[in-house]
């Protein structure tokens, strides 16, 4: 038991230091593949805007949460161009200063700037229209992603969404030493969006990606 909490916390101190030495760039975020950002972001547009409006069962526009933020990348083509505010959060203080400059104007329409890890974040209840994961979500636990997800749930407005975007292995848990985070397969992934109490309501895959790295799906969970 010692050893699975020192693995644990060697896990997450890891990570730390592994994301304190890359470089506060679009190309940093995305481990050198910069270049498929706007294939990234016009997908994630185009998928989120089935959800977006004002009726009956639809998602507000009033504020989003990008956790996992970094310099901001998803926050200043998706996020701010949709929603009235948005907050970020991240383990890496320097992804945050560095997206004070990088959001540019609009920038002045961050509510918080939040350095934390999500194992230990707790998003305030009912502030969020739609809260966005992509790819951080390897970086967490098992079951600190369960409780994660479970507290995205509390932090929803009405007509709330929560959304996964992030890498899919092909079967199993594949673990990267490099900066210490897993890769799970989607079964996985949906199994524990069960266990935190959330459903399902979409899901796609990312298309027009490069052949050689893992295949990305977005889920909607409320
Ligand atoms: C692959 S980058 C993705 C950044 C952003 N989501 C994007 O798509 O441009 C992973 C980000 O997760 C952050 N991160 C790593 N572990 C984390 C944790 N436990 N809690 C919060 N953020 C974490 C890193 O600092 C980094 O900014």
């Amino acid at each position: 038991m010692g050893d699975m909490l020192e693995d644990e916390a060697s896990f997450y101190s890891n990570a730390e230091d592994y994301w304190r030495e890359v470089p506060p760039t679009v190309d940093g975020m995305l481990g050198g593949y910069g270049s498929i950002s706007s294939i990234d972001i016009s997908g994630s547009r185009a998928f989120l805007k089935k959800f977006l409006g004002d009726g009956e069962g639809k998602t507000g526009t009033s504020c989003a949460l990008d956790c996992g933020a970094g310099i901001g990348r998803i926050t200043k083509r998706l996020l701010l161009p949709l929603f009235q505010t948005v907050d970020l959060v991240d383990v890496t203080q320097e992804f945050l200063d560095k997206a004070k400059s990088y959001l540019g104007s609009e920038g002045a329409r961050v509510g918080n700037y939040i350095c934390c890890g999500l194992q230990d974040f707790v998003p305030e209840a009912g502030r969020y229209d739609l809260i966005w994961i992509q790819w951080v979500i390897g970086h967490l636990t098992d079951d600190h992603l369960v409780d994660f997800l479970r507290r995205c749930g509390s932090a929803l407005r009405p007509g709330g969404l929560v959304v996964i975007k992030d890498n899919v292995s092909y079967e199993g848990v594949v673990p990267d030493q490099v900066d210490s985070s897993v890769c799970r397969d989607l079964g996985i992934v949906r199994s524990l969006v069960g266990r935190a109490g959330l459903r399902i309501v979409h899901e796609e895959q990312q298309m027009n990606l490069p052949k050689e790295i893992y295949q990305v799906h977005t889920l909607a969970l409320r």
